[in-house]
This record gives C-alpha cells, structure tokens and sequence, in this order.
C-alpha cells in the first residue's frame, strides 16, 4: 500500500520506535526492501535520492516500478516512496512524478530562504495528502553529491521550520553519511534534546544510520527518532555478498553467471541487514 509517511510517524513517535528509510538503486532493492516489510509486518519508507533516481531512469520510472511491485508482490504493509535529499526542483518533479513524500533540502540556503522554499513546498504537498521532510542543520559527509560539513542543528530555527507544517524534520547532531571515522566523537545528545524540547510532537529524522552503534541509536528513538535512514549499510552487505559468491568462483559453475543467479546473495543479504535493523528500530508488527 503506497501512502505518505505522516501516519506511520506519527504512530512511531506516540509508540517510542522508528521508521526505517532504506535507500534503492535497483529492482533487486525494491524487491529485497518490500519483501522484507511485508515478512517483518513492519511500515517502511523506500528512500531514493536525486541521483539514483536518475541511475533509474527517472523519478517517473521509479514511481511506476516501485507501484506495480506493491501490488505484483501482493505487499500490504503502508510503504512510502519518498525523495531523499531534493533539491526544489527535484521536490517538485517527484510530486509530479506520482511520490507519496519527498524530503526538501534546504540546509545549506540561509535559514530564510529554506522557510519559503519548504514553506511553499509545504503547501503543494498538503494538497496532495503527501508527506515532506525538511532539514535544519547539515549531515556530514557525502551522498550521491550531496556534502554536508555535519553542521549541528540550531534548536530555534527547528522550531521555525516545524512551525511550517512539516511532517518530520531532520537534525543534523553530528550525523555522518556514510562509515564514521574513527575518531567520531559520536551522536550530540545534547542537541536532540534541545530539538525535541522545542518542536514536542514532531518525528525527528536521523540521517546516516550505517554505523551508529546500538545503544546510540536505541537512546536517539528514546529522545524523538521517529524515523532512521539506512543507506551505506545495504550497499556494503550487497557488496561483500556478491564479492564471496565471485571469489568462490561460483560464477564459474554451471549458469553461475545468470544475474539472477549472481545477484541472488546481494539480494539476500539486503533483506538481512533490512531485518535486523527494523527489529533494532522496533518496528516489527506495527505496520
Ligand atoms: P548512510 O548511508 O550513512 O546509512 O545514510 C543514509 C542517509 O542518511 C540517507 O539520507
């Protein structure tokens, strides 16, 4: 079931668990990533940032993809197909393109100009019954071109942009796209609770879900994490598995070369990194 995000936030901030956002780049993705949704009952929200968009052909293909594999796959569970990290533009051709939320960027404009823009957004995406996510403060590191320099979020002006209507908003609180280095100081508290202290019911987004530990991650939903984006992580499990069935020289044997044979243990390990961050997220059986 394709729906907008608003609800299955809402439900995650009043019950104390998180969303997973899991970023796709292909079928084998979606598939893995709905199959996976269905199989733990658990609400998901498949994020797909500007550039994989493009890699698929287009927001309009990843719209129709991601819509006739909900109903070819028979999936029940409320998915959302959400923009992740839009520029204005790219925001307003996934609205065209049939997304059920998009995520408006506008961190690195002054704090004036990301209100306008989110806040006209806002307006476009409440008509239609979609979900927006805008961004206050930056995330650090790269994602397909986007770079931020981990900019901590400044609590008032969370406040502003929540005031705007939107249905989440991401912090930057020292998140990183990609691994952490080594020397990561780790997740600033201080500042989630801060942000959650002026914004109340809001479901706060935590960017940069690979490799924060556990325990990070279980006391982020303690103090308002509503929904986690999870990208690095699946594309890692993805490489490391097809990297073993190459190495084992598996391709070699028989058809091994079938792409459908040759992708098979990505996809499956996909579902399994999927899993078990949805149970460490706490969303089994609330979908
Ligand atoms: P990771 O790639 O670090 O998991 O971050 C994903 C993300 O935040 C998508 O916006």
């Amino acid at each position: 079931m394709l729906v907008s995000a608003k609800e299955m936030l809402t439900k995650a901030k009043a019950g104390h668990y998180a969303v997973g956002q899991f970023n796709i780049n292909n079928l084998e993705w979606t598939k893995a990533v709905l199959l996976t949704a269905q199989e733990c009952n658990s609400p998901v929200i498949l994020g797909v940032s500007e550039g994989a968009g493009k890699y698929m052909c287009g927001f309009k293909t990843v719209a129709a993809m991601v819509k006739a594999m909900i109903d070819s796959l028979g999936i029940t569970v409320p998915v959302a197909l959400h923009l992740d990290h839009g520029t204005y533009e790219g925001a307003k051709a996934c609205i065209e393109a049939g997304f059920s939320s998009i995520m408006f960027d506008g961190s690195h404009y002054p704090i004036d100009e990301n209100i306008e823009k989110t806040k006209e957004l806002v307006a476009i995406t409440r008509d239609k019954g979609m979900s927006i996510e805008a961004e206050v403060g930056s995330i650090g590191g790269e994602e397909d071109g986007v770079v931020g320099m981990g900019e901590c979020a400044d609590p008032k002006e969370c406040k502003m942009i929540a005031d705007l209507g939107v249905t989440m908003l991401a912090a930057g609180i020292g998140n990183i796209h990609g691994k952490y280095p080594a020397n990561w100081p780790g997740l600033r508290f201080d500042v989630l609770e801060n942000v959650q202290a002026l914004t109340g019911a809001m479901p706060l987004v935590l960017h940069g879900g690979t490799g924060i530990p556990d325990d990070m991650i279980k006391k982020a939903i303690d103090l308002g994490v509503s929904k986690i984006n999870v990208n690095t992580e699946c594309q890692l499990s993805f490489a490391a598995a097809t990297r073993a069935y190459i190495e084992a020289g598996k391709d070699l044997q028989g058809k091994g070369f079938d792409p459908r044979k040759l992708l098979a243990p990505g996809f499956e390990a996909i579902k399994q990194t999927v899993k078990e961050k949805m149970e460490l997220f706490g969303s089994v059986n609330k979908a």
